[in-house]
């Protein structure tokens, strides 16, 4: 499995920085929650990517401003403002891709289901818009609780008769980016060559990094992995401790949208060598109709499960993956209900 997606963004950002225009940037994205915490720095890391020709920013409040700034950079994408629901299908309208940051976030004390009654309501009804507008573009959720987030967008979508699988996607990059970095600092191993695959889903226990599958090959003491596991599981509620009210990971987050859009967008052109752990519709856990785990990407979509990440766990995982299983159903069958309860 390449490593390829291992390489940091700045990597693409110095090399995009002084190039003009060109015929790579050809895709067009929408970042539905622009203005908010995530979604202007990822906005601005999109900005930089050389793949695409149109930004489309759209928020119910504070994104003018954004994008009259952003779109001063000398990078090739045109950054279009849509400012409330009245312009939410414009914003949507051939787009190839589609990231949701929209949304509350948790303040300290908080789990992420607290987050389920209002974050619910504002994905379906973006996830309608995307449906009617985008019906063909993948879609990017970041809004909190993934776990259940997704499956209300997928049951919207089959609503309207739209559901692809292949093409809706919990961002769960940043696990994945914070157990790179722990590893990486506890074994003092080079950044850049770290990747921890991390399952399961994204809350608390459900977040499952397999640390026995360390690339390159590490031996970690029960020691270091129990440790290192439960940092990894609270690394959002150190964050949202530390920020004391004033919301979660942001940059963080940004930085790991901002990876995770540029690998489907790679894949989307046709780079036959993408691989990301992310929450999908899935049939690696007979249990669990979604979970995250290493998918290969390709043009339409997820295009292959990277099964041997799950097989020949430590006893210390298969445990945990078996723990996990009854938190990520309930909040499963909580997103699907959610849906399907509504008129
Ligand atoms: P924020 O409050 O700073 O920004 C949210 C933005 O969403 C605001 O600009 C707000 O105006 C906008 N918004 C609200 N309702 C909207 C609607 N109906 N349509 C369009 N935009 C709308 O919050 P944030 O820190 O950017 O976090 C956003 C979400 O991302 C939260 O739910 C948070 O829990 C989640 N999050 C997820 C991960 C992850 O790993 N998946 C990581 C960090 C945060
Ligand atoms: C994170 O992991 O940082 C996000 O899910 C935000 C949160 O609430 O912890």
């Amino acid at each position: 499995i390449s490593l390829r997606n291992h390489k940091p963004l700045v990597t693409v950002a110095a090399r995009n920085a002084d190039v003009r225009p060109r015929a790579a940037a050809t895709y067009k994205a929408a970042v539905l929650g622009a203005g908010g915490g995530i979604g202007q720095p990822l906005s601005l890391l999109l900005k930089m990517s050389p793949l695409l020709s149109h930004l489309n920013l759209y928020d119910i409040a504070n994104v003018k401003g954004v994008a009259a700034d952003l779109s001063h950079c000398n990078t090739p994408s045109l950054v279009t403002p849509y400012t409330g629901a009245e312009e939410l299908a414009e914003s949507l309208k051939g787009v190839d891709l589609i990231i949701i940051p929209a949304g509350v976030p948790r303040k300290p004390g908080m789990t992420r289901d607290d987050l389920f009654n209002i974050n619910a309501g504002i994905v379906k009804t973006l996830v309608e818009a995307a449906a009617d507008y985008a019906p063909k573009a993948w879609i990017n959720i970041i809004s909190n609780p993934v776990n259940s987030t997704v499956p209300i967008a997928a049951e919207v979508l089959k609503k309207k008769g739209v559901f692809d699988p292949k093409k809706l996607f919990g961002v769960t990059t940043l696990d994945v980016v914070r157990a790179n970095t722990f590893v990486a600092q506890q074994k003092t191993l080079r950044l850049i060559d770290v990747d921890v695959p991390v399952v399961g889903g994204h809350a608390g226990i459900t977040i499952l990094p397999l640390l026995s599958k360390t690339r390159p090959k590490t031996e970690f003491t029960q020691e270091e992995i129990e440790k290192l596991t439960v940092r990894i599981q609270n690394a959002g509620t150190e964050v949202v401790e530390a920020k004391a009210g004033a919301g979660s990971a942001t940059l963080s987050m940004a930085y790991a949208a901002a990876r995770f859009a540029e690998s489907c967008l790679r894949a989307i052109d046709g780079d036959a060598d993408v691989y990301e752990c992310t929450y999908v519709k899935s049939d690696v856990m007979q249990e669990l109709p979604f979970f995250a785990s290493r998918v290969k990407l390709g043009k339409d979509g997820v295009e292959a499960f990277v099964h041997t990440d799950i097989r020949g766990l430590t006893e210390y995982e298969e445990k945990a993956l078996q723990a996990l299983i009854p938190e990520l159903k309930g909040s499963i069958e909580k997103g699907i209900n959610f849906v399907n309860k509504q008129p």
